[in-house]
């Protein structure tokens, strides 16, 4: 368990994959994300049995207690992780999605970001941490910039979302820098 200011990150379990078929199922959710259909129960079951065995991803499920300071019940809201890792090099790839869409926009996304990144650097021993965003998913790229990301790439018209293509912006930031940007 990793806990940070608002939320802590756990173990995903199968009981939360019926929330990421939710989740997933929202094309508002899923126009961020590389897959662009929506996930089966059953995809998303050997999806996780996939993860378990997987030396390269680690995945995690977001956490936060409703109201801030509140000694209540943890409400699962999303999903987080490495996927990529690349133990030779030290570096891997994030990836974040806060299904429950009522948690945007208050401080969620980058705190489970936060904490991930610090995971990446002080315990995976990792010197690099990097993410893809589409370049339209601009809530995405202030919360990356809060944690301290900075853009190295932009892959031009990578992506085709509702008839038009989008380019891919490649971010990273490294051990060197982390810590010297405060959201
Ligand atoms: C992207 C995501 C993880 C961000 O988490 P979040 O909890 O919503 O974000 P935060 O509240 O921590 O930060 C969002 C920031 O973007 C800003 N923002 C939101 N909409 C914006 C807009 N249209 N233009 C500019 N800034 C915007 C917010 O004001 C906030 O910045 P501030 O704190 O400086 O005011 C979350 O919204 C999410 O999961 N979205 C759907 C899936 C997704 O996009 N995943 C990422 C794929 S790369």
């Amino acid at each position: 368990m990793m806990i940070g200011r608002r939320v802590r990150l756990r173990p995903v379990e199968k009981d939360d994959l019926p929330r990421f078929v939710k989740w997933f199922a929202d094309p508002e959710v899923r126009t961020h994300w590389a897959m662009y259909m929506p996930l089966s129960q059953t995809q998303e079951e050997r999806w996780y049995d996939r993860n378990l065995n997987a030396g390269d991803t680690q995945t995690w499920a977001i956490d936060t207690q409703p109201a801030d300071m509140a000694i209540g019940p943890w409400v699962h809201i999303g999903g987080c992780g490495y996927h990529n890792i690349d133990w030779r090099n030290h570096w891997g790839e994030v990836g974040i999605s806060i299904g429950a869409m009522d948690y945007w926009n208050r401080g969620y996304g980058t705190d489970a970001m936060q904490t991930l990144v610090a995971w990446g650097f002080y315990t995976l021993n990792l010197n690099r941490v990097q993410l893809r965003v589409y370049a339209d998913n601009v809530r995405a790229i202030r919360c990356y910039e809060k944690v301290g990301f900075t853009l190295e790439g932009r892959l031009r018209q990578e992506n085709f979302s509702n008839g038009a293509y989008r380019d891919t912006l490649l971010m990273a930031v490294l051990r060197s820098d982390w810590g010297q940007v405060v959201a």
